[in-house]
Order: structure tokens, then C-alpha cells, then sequence
């Protein structure tokens, strides 16, 4: 494989939208093109190959693409007037479910690639660099694009992100992920365990495993017998050096007990839990096709709550799916009022292409969607200002992630997420540092760092006193 050093020098810009797991995609996509000289650049004006990594979930996120390609069509044409040129490529989701028709609404596009497809982009850049006419690659291959793809590259900070399982099995009725990402797929514990590793050695104090349904892993055991996602926790806890774990993103349908029994033994595993239930309302969630009852995510959160009392929740909420009553909005805001977010997402339903939801009958209005989304989100807010206020005082361990915007400060991570900022040398960057909480900020907590010799009190004993 020739090296950088030896093969031309070339700039590679991604652009990446959507969830974690296009991120973990886009630095793939990074490492598989640096053998051929691709080095990364900020700008499009110095990029000789755009890739944009793209989300089809909702309506807005997939028109972004396109906006953001008009744009890049004035560079590329500027660029050729100059004798230079610009390989333009979309991948990600809207790549998977448009395929040609990204060519036929914007024939400045070289290549057009699926999730599925990664490995492959070399062959793609090398084909397109020849060929007039765009290159499309949107099947399902039969080979497993991880075993293609060359070892991750060293992680860029002290929290990486894995991906261990891809694809959905479960057909909500709003939600375009089986069709693009495809059926679930659960990468071997093996090949999890050695790339963790890895990212250990690189500097990685954090791991947080990736997957669309990541609770619903099942993948090969070194015996050959199968695992579940408890057991894998257990053996990345034991990767010496490896601080912190965390998961996402689960399905209430998947979180067996042998999982909620991992958080009460793992100290690694994080007390913050992001689990999507979407609905309040039992006759929505059956509309919606989950698979599980609103009284069914209220037990595996009491199952939680019970062995790690000090663990946090996040989900995410869709308002007004077709069909949804005022009484169904209203259950919504009661299982939000009676179980107490940490934080959570919560978007409008957007009407996809292809789901079962788009043609049901009884759309509900925008202006009442607007509302709804209006009522969850004061709520939601409501709760984290709270959650946040709650930890003022509250003495905890903070991953250090790099020097904050202010001089002098450093800014990291607390166990439930929240971005934490205090006075403290550069050189913690990397590590767990003992702090005090300050104050509470709508979106971060302010801390004071204990020093180097302090330690804090185990976190769930923290909380009883609290
Ligand atoms: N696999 C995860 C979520 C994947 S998509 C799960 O099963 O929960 C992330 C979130 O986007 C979903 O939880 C849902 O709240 C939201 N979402 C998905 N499709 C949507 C749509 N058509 N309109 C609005 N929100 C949607
Ligand atoms: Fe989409 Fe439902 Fe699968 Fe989550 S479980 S990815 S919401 S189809
Ligand atoms: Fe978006 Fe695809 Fe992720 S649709 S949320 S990028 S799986």
C-alpha cells in the first residue's frame, strides 16, 4: 500500500450530517482515502475531492444536501475554468435512497455511495477520475465493509466512538433507517475487542459503542457462541486503561436483563442511558409500529433505576405522528412529566418517502404539529435545567477533553455527558480529573478542579448524599 509520503498530496473535505454513526462513517471514509494521498482540509475552495455524508430522517436534513451541492456546483465549475479538478461525492443515507436521482438533480455529482459501500471508494475515486459519467454504488454487498476496511485510524481525543452493529429490523412506521442502512448486522466481539484496543492505545479513555439498534447486538463470541451486548460490556470493561463506556443508540424492546444487570456491576459503565421512546400514548406506539407498550419502557426504567440509582436519561420524542389525538399528546407529556429526562431530542414528524406513515390517513396539521413539538420541548427543557441544577455541589470525575475557549480553561466531560468547563493546565487534557461542581449552566456545568492528589466518592453514593 503506498504511503503518504510517497503518494501525491491531495485535500479531502467531508462534510457529515446525521447521527454518530455517519461520524464514525466519515473517518472511515478519511482513513480508507489517506493511502491514496488524501489529506483532510476545512475548506471546499482548497478541497480536490467533497464528500458529503448525509441523513435522510427527516424532510430537512435531506434537502440540506442539495442546497449545499448548488453551492459546491459554482466551486467546481470555477475550478475547471482553471484546469483543476473537484471530485464531488454523496454518501451517507440520502445516498442510499435516492441513488441516480442525486445525478439527475445534480449532474456535477462523480459519485454516489451507500453506507454499505465504503470499502469500495478507492476503486470509485480511481473509476470516476476516468470515466465521464457519475459512479453509483448503492447495493447491500455481500462482503462485510468492515472486514475491507483498513484499521481505524489512532482517535483524535480521549472519547472515541466504535461502531458495532448497523441496520434496523423494526419498521416504525416513520422511520427510513431499514431501507437505508439496511437489515441489522452485529460485527463480531472479536473484531470490536481488537479494534478497542486499538483506540486504547491511541489514547482513548472513552469508548462509546455505536449502532442504530446497538442493544440489539448479537454477535460472534470467541467459543463461537453468540453474545449479547451485556457480555461485550463486560469484556470491553476489562480492557485495561479503558475508563469509561457508554452505548447508543437502544430500543426499549432490546434492553434485556442481562444489560440492565452490566450497569449495576460495570463502574466503567456510565450512569446516562439514551433510550427513544417517541410516544407516551399506547394507541400511537402501536401505530407506530414499536413493538413495545408506554408501560413497558416505564419497567426497564425502574429495572434501570433499581440497580443504578444514579443513572440518567435521555430519549427522543416525535410530535404529531398521523393519527395523534390531543389525548395521545397529552400521554406523551404525562410519561415525560412522571419519568424526568436528563435531556432529550424531540423533533416534528416528517413525512418520509417510502414509510408506511407518509400515505396513512390523518396527517396531523403543522400548525397543531408546531404546538405539540412547542409543549414537549418547554417541558423537556424544564427537566434539564433541573437535572443540570441538581449537580451543583455535587463532587464527580471529569474526562478531560481539551482546553476550552477561555485561556486557561479546560473543558471535559461529566458521566451524563454534560460539557463541563474549569481552570486547569493544558496538560490534564486526556485524563479523569476530580472536580467540584460550581454552577449549572442551561447546556454545561462550571467547575473547580480538586487537584491532583483529591479523589471523589464512588457516584452513586454521591447521589444518596446529594
Ligand atoms: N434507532 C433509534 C433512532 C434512530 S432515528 C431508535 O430506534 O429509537 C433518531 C430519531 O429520529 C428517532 O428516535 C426519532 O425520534 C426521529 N425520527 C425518525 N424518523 C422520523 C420522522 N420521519 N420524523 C420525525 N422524527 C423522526
Ligand atoms: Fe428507525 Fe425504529 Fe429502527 Fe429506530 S427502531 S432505526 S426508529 S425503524
Ligand atoms: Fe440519518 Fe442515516 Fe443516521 S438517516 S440518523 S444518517 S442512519
Amino acid at each position: 500500500m503506498p504511503s503518504d509520503a510517497t503518494a501525491p498530496r491531495k485535500r479531502l473535505l467531508i462534510r457529515t450530517w446525521g447521527c454518530q454513526m455517519n461520524v464514525y462513517d466519515s473517518a472511515r471514509m478519511a482513513d480508507v482515502l489517506a493511502p491514496l494521498g488524501y489529506a483532510p482540509t476545512e475548506t471546499a475552495e482548497e478541497a480536490d475531492m467533497v464528500i458529503l455524508n448525509t441523513c435522510h430522517i427527516r424532510e430537512k436534513a435531506a434537502e440540506k444536501v442539495f442546497s449545499d451541492l448548488g453551492r459546491l456546483r459554482v466551486l467546481k465549475e470555477e475550478k475547471a475554468a482553471r484546469g483543476e479538478r473537484m471530485i464531488l461525492a454523496v454518501a451517507g443515507c440520502v445516498a442510499q435512497a435516492e441513488g441516480a436521482e442525486i445525478t439527475a438533480r445534480a449532474p456535477h455529482v462523480d459519485i454516489v455511495l451507500g453506507p454499505q459501500t465504503y470499502h469500495r471508494l478507492p476503486e470509485m475515486v480511481a473509476r470516476a477520475a476516468r470515466a465521464a459519467g457519475a459512479v453509483i454504488e448503492t447495493d447491500f454487498p455481500a462482503e462485510d465493509k468492515f472486514d475491507h476496511l483498513p484499521d481505524a485510524s489512532q482517535p483524535s481525543g480521549p472519547i472515541a466512538f466504535l461502531t458495532i452493529q448497523e441496520g434496523c429490523d423494526k419498521f416504525c412506521s416513520f422511520c427510513v433507517v431499514p431501507y437505508t442502512r439496511g437489515a441489522e448486522f452485529s460485527r463480531p466481539a472479536a473484531a470490536v475487542l481488537s479494534e478497542a484496543r486499538r483506540l486504547v492505545d491511541g489514547g482513548a479513555r472513552e469508548i462509546a459503542l455505536l449502532g442504530q439498534n446497538v442493544n440489539a447486538w448479537h454477535g460472534a463470541g470467541p467459543e463461537g457462541r453468540t453474545w449479547g451486548l451485556g457480555r461485550l460490556l463486560r469484556a470491553m470493561a476489562a480492557i485495561p486503561g479503558l475508563a469509561r463506556l457508554r452505548y447508543t443508540t437502544s430500543h426499549p424492546r432490546d434492553m434485556d436483563d442481562d444489560l440492565i444487570a452490566a450497569h449495576a456491576e460495570l463502574p466503567q459503565l456510565m450512569p446516562f442511558l439514551h433510550l427513544p421512546v417517541q410516544s407516551g400514548s399506547d394507541r400511537m406506539l402501536r401505530a407506530m409500529n414499536r413493538g413495545h407498550a408506554a408501560d413497558d419502557f416505564r419497567r426497564v426504567v425502574e429495572k434501570l433505576r433499581a440497580v443504578r440509582p444514579d443513572i440518567a436519561l435521555s430519549s427522543d420524542f416525535i410530535a404529531g405522528h398521523p393519527g395523534e389525538s390531543d389525548a395521545d399528546h397529552a400521554a406523551t407529556l404525562a410519561l415525560i412529566r412522571e419519568v424526568g429526562f436528563a435531556q432529550a431530542f424531540s423533533f416534528k414528524y416528517s413525512a418520509r418517502p417510502g414509510t408506511p406513515a407518509a400515505g396513512a390517513g390523518g396527517q396531523v396539521p403543522e400548525p397543531v404539529k408546531d404546538a405539540r413539538l412547542a409543549e414537549i420541548q418547554a417541558l423537556l427543557r424544564g427537566q434539564q435545567d433541573a437535572f443540570n441544577r441538581s449537580r451543583a455541589g455535587m463532587l464527580m470525575d471529569v474526562l478531560c477533553t481539551g482546553p476550552a475557549r477561555h485561556p486557561g480553561q479546560m473543558a471535559g466531560r461529566s458521566p451524563w455527558l454534560q460539557p463541563v468547563h474549569f481552570d486547569a493546565p493544558a496538560r490534564l487534557a486526556g485524563h479523569l480529573v476530580p472536580v467540584r461542581i460550581t454552577a449549572a449552566h442551561p447546556n454545561s456545568l462550571a467547575a473547580e478542579w480538586l487537584g491532583a492528589g483529591a479523589t471523589t466518592p464512588p457516584l452513586q453514593q454521591e447521589i444518596r448524599a446529594a
